[in-house]
């Protein structure tokens, strides 16, 4: 993986749910949902960053699932990637976070609605209402 790649994490319940994290900044994000994750390290696969990155942002331990279909280039050069996973050790809490949520579809749709989705992360929803509607 090069050194320019972001991974989130699509947290999903079975009882239909995704796990939303609320930005504390910068400025211009601070207040928007986003799909926890982070930076990429040298010598890590996806998946090991995803769990280092939900690890030390949800104090959760996770497991990686398959990867959602898009991608999201930034004009700085970053990618975007996502992947599924599902919590098989603790209880979410927001340690870098403002707050976090467990949203379904239709909280997601009106927080999209509200314009409080981070930008970037817009790009996923229609993959993460697809999955939240069919379980
Ligand atoms: O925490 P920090 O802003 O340093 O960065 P990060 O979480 O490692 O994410 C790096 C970049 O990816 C930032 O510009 C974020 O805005 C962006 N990002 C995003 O657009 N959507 C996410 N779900 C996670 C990160």
């Amino acid at each position: 993986m090069s050194a320019t790649t972001v991974v989130a994490g699509a947290i999903l319940s079975d009882d239909g749910r995704i796990l939303l994290a609320q930005r504390a900044y910068p400025p211009e994000l601070a207040g928007l949902w986003e799909l926890p994750g982070g930076k990429v390290e040298p010598g890590e696969t996806l998946a090991d960053a995803l769990v280092r990155e939900l690890c030390e942002e949800l104090n959760v331990r996770v497991e990686v699932g398959d990867r959602l279909a898009v991608a999201v280039t930034l004009e700085s050069g970053l990618e975007l990637i996502a992947l599924r996973a599902t919590i098989v050790d603790g209880t979410p809490t927001a340690a870098e976070h403002r707050m976090i949520e467990w949203v379904d579809a239709e909280r997601l749709r009106a927080l999209d609605q509200a314009g409080a989705v981070v930008p970037n992360d817009r790009e996923w929803l229609p993959e993460i209402l697809a999955d939240l509607l069919e379980r």
